[in-house]
């Protein structure tokens, strides 16, 4: 009987450690961070240093865009056949503060094709075409309700029209359903090849692309200045923003919220989120080559920060909630903090401090904004009420 006891105590300690050590299991522990080295963002592949912006938007920034195809979103197609549109409704709402655009864009490739309903919101006070915030709606389509039935401060459309800005959204279920299975009903149908290909687009890049299009009818709607276009998104919307913004330069701005691992986060912290944790449990987002990285980070020719950086000179605003240890804050501010050396090229000063912030101390006079919010992941009218102020900040200077 002892023997059994002792045998079964054995037994329940070895798979508690074996529980410990998986590879899925995340770390919350400042101290168990691992040694890493960051991937230079200023050096080629080729070993030459960055020293001009000139090298940088030549040779380094489109190799790190083609890195990050390759190895972690996929490709991104830039061809289709034609893309054409359709005003559904064209009405006076928020009790004529604003214009109401309900618009169907329809991309055509091969005969196959994908629609992007898009919701917009235009202020009727206005010198001249309007600035616009567009919002990667990853959430319930209740959130950017046109009937304003239901309001929500995912996409808080009244306080962003009072701002003097349009605001816009669509949803990513018309690119990419957010399913394991189904994500390949939408864009993916103009483009098969991606889906065999190890460099292939997937869910996120999916949304990314979709971005992209609606910035393609925004260049055709004379209420729109379609160089003052800020793309959103939260979470998992704010890894596609931000891979929407490297990839797609007519962006003017981007505001990634909570983005976390593969998104602002650096991976080879290791802390909260894992590469092997997100490619298991989301295998539709990323490029199939990502999942070489499982448990690999080292191997990664990339980090994050290098995608904050493929974003300059363009303002870039991150953020993190206080809870949200998932998303790694000290990661994220790590990651944009590499990035200023890129935006130095051109001249622009971070005003990121040395440490992370406080809590609800936003640093909004940079070039690379950031706050980390009080509370847990979400998108607030807090995040939004400091988006408007760095967009304010920023399209004056
Ligand atoms: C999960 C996922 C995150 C993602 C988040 C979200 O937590 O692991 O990577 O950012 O969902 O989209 O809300």
């Amino acid at each position: 009987m002892q023997y059994v006891r002792i045998f079964c105590f054995f037994f329940l300690v070895v798979l508690v450690r074996l529980h410990a050590q998986s590879p899925t299991e995340a770390n919350y522990d400042e101290s168990k961070v691992p040694p890493y080295t960051l991937p230079d963002v200023l050096k080629t592949t080729r070993n030459l240093d960055v020293r001009t912006k000139k090298t940088w938007e030549r040779v380094r920034r489109p190799e790190i865009v083609k890195l990050f195809e390759e190895n972690v979103y996929g490709q991104l197609p830039k061809t289709f056949d034609r893309l054409t549109y359709s005003i559904k409704r064209n009405v006076s709402a928020m009790a004529g503060k604003a214009t109401l655009k309900e618009v169907l864009i329809e991309v055509v490739r091969n005969q196959k094709v994908v629609q992007i309903n898009l919701v917009l919101f235009i202020p009727a006070k206005r010198k001249g075409p309007a600035s616009v915030f567009l919002l990667i709606n990853n959430r319930g389509k209740e959130n950017t309700d046109p009937t304003r039935a239901h309001k929500s401060d995912f996409w808080p459309a009244e306080m962003v029209i009072d701002s003097g800005y349009a605001i816009a959204a669509f949803h990513v279920s018309d690119l990419a359903p957010d399913d394991t299975v189904s994500y390949v009903n939408g864009a993916l149908q103009l483009y098969p090849e991606q889906l065999i290909a190890s460099n292939g687009m997937r869910a996120i890049g999916a949304w990314a692309w979709g971005a992209s299009r609606v910035l393609d009818y925004f260049e055709k709607d004379s209420a729109i200045n379609a160089r003052k276009v800020a793309i959103v998104g939260h979470s998992r919307g704010g890894k596609a923003a931000l891979w929407a913004a490297a990839e797609d330069q007519r962006f003017a701005m981007c505001f990634s919220n909570c983005s976390g691992n593969t998104g602002a986060a650096l991976s080879r912290r290791r802390f909260g989120e894992t590469i092997s944790r997100i490619n298991t449990v989301f295998p539709h987002w990323f490029a199939k080559n990502y999942k070489r990285f499982n448990n690999n980070e080292d191997a990664l020719p990339v980090d994050q920060h290098m995608l904050l950086a493929a974003i300059a000179p363009r303002p870039l605003y991150v953020t993190n909630a206080s809870k949200d240890l998932w998303a790694d804050p000290s990661g994220t501010f790590l990651s944009l903090k590499n990035a200023s050396r890129v935006y130095a090229l051109y001249g622009f000063k971070s005003n990121l401090p040395a440490n992370p912030p406080a809590i609800n101390q936003p640093i909004i006079n940079s070039p690379l904004g950031y706050h980390i919010r009080e509370g847990e992941h979400n998108l607030t009218a807090y995040d939004w009420i400091n988006f408007i102020k760095f967009a304010n900040l920023h399209y004056k200077k």
